[in-house]
């Protein structure tokens, strides 16, 4: 099978998290852990969290800023905004409006995507699709989490895995060398929800004292289940995109997985007959970022000179809901 020429490509990439560290040591201060079970069973050294009174919005605004000078572009080209978060800064107004005022893209739509770490990959989806449909040419694709502010750090199986982070690319038409998003997938299977959750705070559970002193605002995760799960849907993510692109695992240069378990990456890689030397794993400084994850090690790549126009790179998630998404560049 043969694709189709690509329609959209990224620009530019860029990405940011607050300075803020909180290492396995500063876990094993709190919490009934040690930093041998954390990377051995993660592969987790050290996340970075925003400090109190630090905005999603503001390192998200570092983040895009990067992206736009990597495509040269400016605020004033963008047609719009896809921002990929479950931690907006506030339930209303979206944090795609919070960061269209920051900076001060006049011109742009603005909504938001919520389906977890795999956000920003279902925005890399979405701004192909509506390019396709003649809705823009530039349009600024953001994964930017603070899960800090969902996380229960009393909680020993979620407070060693989150961290906080933002990523940011700019999406253009492709010039028509052959370089673009050569395929993308996107899924989800909401009767497996309560794996992973919050269960209180929405409008099903509004936010009472009663919510609060159960600790149901916070994200809840039964780990061992999730973890199956995600190498299932990774490992089928990766075969659905690789076939709609008309390629073979051989043809991958770079697997860019998000990062939430070693475990997890290196079983996917596996099934995909990819070797662990094309993947690129960064988890050890930032642990799961969510929908950060998979813009942040594209930057790292990039910067570290992994990622050469012209590879091949393949992108796979797996997130709450559950969602899974997976796309294929020739970067
Ligand atoms: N420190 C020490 N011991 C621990 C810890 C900890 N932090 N957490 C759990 N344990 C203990 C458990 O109590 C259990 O003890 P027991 O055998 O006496 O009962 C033992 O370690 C094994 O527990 P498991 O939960 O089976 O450990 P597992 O090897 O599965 O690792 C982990 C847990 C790291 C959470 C893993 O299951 C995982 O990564 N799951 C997937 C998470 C994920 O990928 N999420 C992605 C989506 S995130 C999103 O969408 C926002």
């Amino acid at each position: 099978m043969t694709a189709a020429p690509p329609f959209a490509m990224i620009a530019g990439i860029g990405a940011a998290v607050p300075a803020g560290l909180l290492t396995n040591a500063d876990l094993e201060r709190t919490l009934d852990t040690s930093n041998e079970w954390i990377i051995e069973r993660t592969g987790i050294r050290e996340r970075h969290i925003a400090a109190p009174g630090e905005t999603l919005t503001s390192y998200t605004l570092v983040a895009a800023h990067r992206a736009m000078e990597r495509a040269g572009v400016t605020a004033a080209d963008l047609d719009g905004i896809i921002f990929a978060t479950v931690t907006p800064d506030h339930r209303l107004p979206s944090a795609s409006c919070d960061l269209q005022a920051a900076l001060g893209a006049n011109c742009a739509w603005a909504f938001d995507v919520v389906a977890a770490c795999p956000g920003w990959l279902y925005g890399l989806s979405i701004a192909d699709g509506l390019m396709r449909a003649g809705m823009g040419d530039t349009i600024l694709v953001i994964g930017a989490e603070k899960l800090s502010s969902i996380v229960d750090y009393e909680d020993r199986a979620t407070a060693i895995l989150f961290g906080d982070g933002a990523g940011a690319a700019v999406v253009t038409r492709a010039t028509g060398d052959g370089r673009g998003i050569l395929s993308s997938y996107i899924g989800a299977d909401g009767n497996l929800a309560p794996l992973l959750h919050i269960p209180g705070g929405g409008s099903a559970e509004a936010l009472t004292e009663e919510v609060l002193r159960s600790k149901r605002q916070f994200v809840k995760m039964a780990g061992r289940e999730v973890f199956k799960a995600a190498v299932l849907a990774m490992s089928r993510s990766t075969d659905e995109a690789i076939g709609r692109a008309g390629l073979t695992p051989d043809a991958i240069d770079l697997l860019i997985p998000h990062q939430a378990n070693l475990r997890i990456i290196e079983a996917t890689a596996k099934h995909a007959c990819i070797s662990m030397d094309k993947v690129m794993v960064n988890l050890e400084r930032y642990g799961n970022t969510s929908s950060a994850s998979i813009p942040l090690a594209l930057q790292q790549a990039e910067l570290e000179g992994r990622l050469t126009p012209g590879m091949v790179v393949m992108l796979v998630s797996f997130g709450a809901g559950f969602t899974w998404a997976s796309v294929v560049v020739r970067w």
